[in-house]
C-alpha cells in the first residue's frame, strides 16, 4: 500500500520504517527540514534499538522516503497518518495545534478515496475535529473518512513493539476504513488476533486509559515506598510479596524516582483535563500526578539530608540521564529535576549516560557545573557520591572497588533499587535506595533504623 506519515519523530519514524519493512511504500513528512535532510543522508535523529538499520535498509530499497513537502506527501498515500506531537497546553489539555494544522494542510489536497488516521495521542473528540478541519479546508467537496489508531509502542523497544504488538486498536465508523486498516496491519496480526476494532471515541480513550493505569501503578508503588521508609520496611520485599498475586502481577510495580518521558506526564494531565471539561473531577489522576511530582524530588531530598542540607561546592556523579534505559529521550526526565535542584543548591554534576548526553548538551549547553563524560567511572572522579538515576544494564554490576577508590566518600544513592543494600554495606558503602532502609558499614545504620524521612 502507499502510506503517508505526517510527523517523523519517535512514533512517525518507527511506524514508517516498520510499514516499509513489510513492503509498503511509505513517505514520512516533517516540517523540520534539518531532520528530513539528516534522514535523507541516512542519519537517524533519535536512538531506538534496531531503528537505524531498518530505516537505512528501507530507504536504500526505495520503500521509505523522507520529505518536507506536505502537498506531495498528501497525494502519495492511500492511508495518511497524523503522528505529530501533542504536548501539554498551559491548562494541562493536549495541545492539538500541530494535529489540526496537518489536517488543514491535508484537507486541501485530499481525495475521496483517502483515509486519514490519527496516531498521535489525542483526547476523545479529536477525530471529529480532524474531520471538520479536513472538510473545511477541502471546501466541503465530500465527507472525509477518518479513523483513530493510537500507538502503544514503548520507547526503547519501539521497533519490537511495532513489529510484534500486544494489540492494534483501531477506531472506525465505516466498514471501508476498517477493511483498509485490517489489510494494512495483516502482517503484524498473524500470530493471533490482535486487532481490536471499536468506535472512535473508545479507541481515543483506550490510549489514555492504558497510560493512566501504568502511571497509577508507578505512583502507587512510590507512595508505598515512602510509607515503607517511614515504618522501617523494605519496599523490595513488599514488591515481591504483592506481585505474587496474579491479580497484581510483577509488571510495572518498581518504585523509583518518578515517571518521565514524553507520554505519561502529559497524558495524565490531558485525561484529567478532559474529565474536568466534562464535569468530572478525576481525583485518582490528580493524585498520580502529585505523587509523581513529589517523587521526582525524593533523591535530591535524600542527597541534601545526607550532606547536612549544604550542597554548595559538592560534586555528584550521575549515572543515567534519559528518562528510562534504551532511549535518548530527556523529555520530563527525573534526572533533569535532580540536576536543576543540585545546581540551585550550588552543587556540580558529573554525568554519564550511554545515549542521552548529546540531548542533555542540547538542552543545557555548556555550563561550569555540568561535566558530561565518556565513561561511567570518569564521572566518579572527584565526586562526593554516586547517584544512579536510570537503570541502564551497564550499571547493574559495576566494579565497586573502583567506585570506592574514585569517590571521596563511599556513598551511593540508588534511585532504581538496582543494588543490594547489604552487599554494599559489606563492601564498605553507605547505600540509600527508594523505600528501603539505608544501609551502611556504620553500626548506627543497621537494619531497623530507617533513613530519616523528609
Ligand atoms: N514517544 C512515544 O513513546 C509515544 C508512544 C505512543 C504515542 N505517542 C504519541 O505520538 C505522538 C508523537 O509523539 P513523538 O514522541 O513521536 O513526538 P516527536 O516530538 O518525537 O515527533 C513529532 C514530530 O512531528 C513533527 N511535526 C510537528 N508539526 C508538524 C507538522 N505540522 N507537519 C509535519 N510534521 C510536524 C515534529 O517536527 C517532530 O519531528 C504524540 O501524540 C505522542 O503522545 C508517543
Amino acid at each position: 500500500m502507499r502510506i503517508s506519515i505526517f510527523g517523523t519523530g519517535y512514533v512517525g519514524l518507527v511506524t514508517g520504517a516498520c510499514l516499509a519493512e513489510v513492503g509498503n511504500h511509505v513517505v514520512c513528512m516533517d516540517i523540520d527540514q534539518d531532520k528530513v535532510d539528516a534522514l535523507n543522508r541516512g542519519e537517524i535523529p533519535i536512538f531506538e534499538p534496531g531503528l537505524e538499520g531498518l530505516v537505512q535498509r528501507n530507504h536504500a530499497a526505495g520503500r521509505l522516503q523522507f520529505s518536507s513537502d506536505a502537498v506531495e506527501t498528501t497525494r502519495h498515500g492511500e492511508i495518511l497518518f497524523i503522528a505529530v506531537g501533542t504536548p501539554s497546553d498551559k491548562d494541562g489539555s493536549a495541545d492539538l495545534r500541530a494535529v489540526l494544522s496537518v489536517a488543514r494542510t491535508i484537507g486541501r489536497e485530499l481525495a475521496e478515496s483517502q483515509l486519514v488516521v490519527t496516531k498521535s495521542t489525542v483526547p476523545v473528540g479529536t477525530a471529529v475535529k480532524v474531520r471538520s478541519a479536513l472538510a473545511e479546508s477541502g471546501t466541503g467537496r465530500f465527507t472525509p473518512r477518518v479513523a483513530s489508531n493510537p500507538e502503544f509502542l514503548k520507547e526503547g523497544a519501539a521497533v519490537k513493539d511495532f513489529m510484534a504488538p500486544d494489540r492494534i486498536v483501531i477506531g472506525i465508523d465505516d466498514p471501508k476504513s476498517e477493511s483498509q486498516l485490517r489489510h494494512l496491519y495483516a502482517p503484524f496480526n498473524r500470530n493471533r488476533e490482535k486487532i481490536f476494532a471499536m468506535d472512535i471515541a473508545s479507541a481515543e480513550l483506550t490510549k489514555y486509559a492504558a497510560n493512566a493505569m501504568l502511571a497509577t501503578k508507578i505512583s502507587f508503588m512510590n507512595e508505598l515506598a515512602n510509607i515503607a521508609e517511614r515504618v522501617g520496611a523494605d519496599i523490595e520485599r513488599v514488591r515481591i510479596g504483592i506481585g505474587s498475586d496474579p491479580r497484581i502481577g510483577y509488571h510495572f510495580i518498581y518504585p523509583g524516582v518518578g515517571y518521565g518521558g514524553s507520554c505519561f506526564p502529559k497524558d495524565i494531565r490531558a485525561l484529567a483535563r478532559t474529565a474536568a471539561d466534562h464535569g468530572h473531577q478525576a481525583r485518582i489522576l490528580q493524585a498520580v500526578e502529585t505523587v509523581n511530582q513529589k517523587q521526582k524530588q525524593r533523591l535530591f531530598e535524600k542527597i541534601s539530608l545526607h550532606f547536612g542540607n549544604d550542597l554548595a561546592g559538592r560534586t555528584l556523579a550521575l549515572w543515567g540521564l534519559a528518562f528510562k534505559p534504551e532511549t535518548d529521550d530527556m523529555r520530563e526526565a527525573p534526572a533533569r529535576v535532580l540536576m536543576e535542584a543540585l545546581w540551585e543548591a550550588g552543587a556540580r554534576v558529573r554525568a554519564f549516560d550511554p545515549k542521552a548526553m548529546p540531548e542533555t548538551r542540547r538542552i543545557y549547553g555548556e555550563r561550569d557545573d555540568l561535566a558530561l563524560v565518556d565513561d561511567p567511572y570518569e564521572a566518579l572522579e572527584g565526586a562526593d557520591a554516586l547517584v544512579v538515576i536510570t537503570e541502564w544494564k551497564a550499571f547493574w554490576s559495576p566494579d565497586f572497588e573502583r567506585i570506592k577508590a574514585l569517590l571521596s566518600q563511599p556513598v551511593i544513592f540508588d534511585g532504581r533499587n538496582i543494588y543490594d543494600p547489604r552487599d554494599l554495606a559489606e563492601m564498605g558503602f553507605r547505600h540509600e535506595g527508594i523505600g528501603r532502609r539505608a544501609s551502611s558499614p556504620d553500626a548506627a545504620d543497621q537494619p531497623g533504623n530507617a533513613t530519616a524521612a523528609t
